[in-house]
């Protein structure tokens, strides 16, 4: 921090001299944010970064490091529960404008990318930052095809569960056993090594999200088919009964298809938080991942798909909606599949949804309960608790309703949004490793406990 140490009239306080903080690289710091502490009467220099592309304004919570009464003491920090308003890093992947609902994968907007790409090259543009050409594409398609088995221990390890263990608890503790599978993984400092787990994390989650399925129906797992496309291929091991070669429905291919690049990346949501967290640490990649599985199972987050459709059912009828309503803004229960940290607006992903639920609907029939989720979108669009608070549908709406008319079970809704933003956790993990700035993520806290005090058992 450039500091400007100025003698305050009022206070008539005497500052100490501090060393200006080193400029880092990256900084651009166009002009600078001027602090008086008024206990010293001390004013300080802060720089303001404008490095960010939208320009963007942070200033460094370690700048503030220096502001203290005393030079013994910790200095000033920030406090910020829920990172409100804390960028925890630089980040070149995914552009989101809440305010005005816009979502871009490496500056591509999402609706051109839902129209017209593939997931695969989704997930090699969030990783590597350009569309993959040809040569590029047709190896990255073999290599994810080439490693979609998984170990026959899994098998086994699987069949641990109980009949109705949730598909999310499975997926989370598949993907962190297959971190013993690969002990090589720990190698996070060797390019190769990053390059295979990446390659087997993106393989085989969906292998494993099938057999969690299929554990759970007491169906026997169908074995990845290497000449099928991966979404084909992911609803070949969940749905394939004896047919000799599963042919997928496909429209029920290109839903999904758009349904996995929709939740592909969302720059640091909750989940991506939880894998750069525990990534930071250099644990392997299948472990960072089973992290994010975790924090993406929560109803808040991933959790909510499941959800919406549970709320959706206790609702029951259409006429019952503005009683629902109404218990919801007298605070019994939120309206799930509504409200975004970030969305201030309409969800962009939500529009694509809802549009492409209509595509399903068109092929299987209309969902009874469609009724009673336009009349809760109808209703909360107009009214003034939701318009206030900037509540709008998310993307979570309107994905339950076609999941459930793809006849995927309620409880699997959040495992299909983990197998997309697989993609997404690695891409942004591997630029977590590469960026210089990054060390082990560890906050701060204030204490607010008892001071020190003697040690007098109670139970003697
Ligand atoms: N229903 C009713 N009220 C809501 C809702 C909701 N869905 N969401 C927020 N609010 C209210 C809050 O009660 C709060 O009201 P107040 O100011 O009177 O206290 C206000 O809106 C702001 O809410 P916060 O909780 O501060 O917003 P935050 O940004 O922390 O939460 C979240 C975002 C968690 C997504 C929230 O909107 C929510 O719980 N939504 C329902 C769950 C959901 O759909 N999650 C999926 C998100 S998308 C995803 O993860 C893929």
């Amino acid at each position: 921090m450039a500091k400007t140490e100025k003698e305050s009239g009022a206070a008539g306080a005497a500052a100490a001299t501090l060393e200006p903080t080193d400029k880092r690289p990256g900084d651009t710091a166009a002009a600078a944010l001027e602090i008086k502490d008024t206990r010293t009467g001390t004013e300080y220099s802060v720089p303001i970064m404008t490095d960010g592309v939208v320009g963007d304004t942070t200033i460094r919570a370690m700048d503030l490091r220096q502001i203290k009464t005393k030079p013994d003491q910790f200095g000033m920090m920030t406090y910020d529960p829920a990172f409100m308003n804390t960028a925890s890093c630089k980040s070149a992947i995914t552009f989101i404008d809440g305010g005005k609902g816009i979502l871009r994968y490496r500056g591509y907007p999402i609706e051109q990318l839902a129209e017209n790409a593939t997931f695969l090259e989704v997930a090699w543009l969030l990783r590597h930052g350009e569309l993959p050409d040809k040569k590029q594409y047709g190896q990255w398609e073999h290599d994810i095809k080439y490693h979609t088995y998984v170990h026959e221990n899994i098998k086994s390890f699987l069949q641990g569960f109980r009949y109705d263990a949730h598909p999310m608890s499975m997926l989370c503790s598949t993907v962190a056993a297959l971190s013993s599978f690969y002990p090589d993984a720990k190698n996070i400092a060797d390019p190769e090594q990053r390059n295979i787990s990446i390659i087997r994390l993106l393989a085989k989650v969906p292998t494993l999200a099938a057999f969690a399925y299929r554990h759970v129906k007491g169906m026997p797992f169908i074995y990845p088919d290497n000449n099928l496309g991966y979404v084909e291929n992911f609803l070949s091991m969940v749905a394939r009964m004896s047919e000799p070669k599963y042919e997928a429905n496909p429209v029920f291919v290109k839903t999904l298809e758009v349904l996995f690049i929709l939740h592909a990346d969302h720059e640091q949501n909750c989940s991506t938080n939880a894998v750069r967290a525990v990534g930071s640490s250099h644990v392997d990649p299948f472990s960072a991942v089973a992290a994010g599985i975790a924090a993406l199972f929560g109803p808040l987050h991933g959790g909510a798909n499941e959800q919406v459709l549970r709320m959706i059912k206790e609702i029951g009828h259409k006429k019952n909606v503005p009683s629902f309503i109404e218990s919801v803004k007298n605070g019994s229960g939120r309206l799930m599949g509504f409200g975004h940290r970030v969305y201030k607006s309409y969800d962009p992903r939500a529009k694509i949804v809802k549009k492409l639920a209509y595509e399903v609907f068109e092929q299987v029939g209309m969902d009874t309960d469609l009724e009673i989720a336009l009349e809760l979108e109808r209703i909360a669009l107009s009214d003034d608790y939701f318009v206030s608070r900037k509540l709008y549908p998310n993307v979570d709406f309107y994905t339950g309703l076609i999941y459930r008319s793809m006849a995927f079970p309620t409880d699997f809704f959040t495992v299909l949004f983990a197998v997309a933003r697989t993609a997404g956790w690695l891409a942004q993990w591997e630029e977590m490793l590469n960026d210089k700035e990054q060390k082990i993520a560890r906050p701060r806290q204030i204490y607010t406990g008892y001071g020190e005090r003697p040690y007098k058992s109670q139970i003697k």
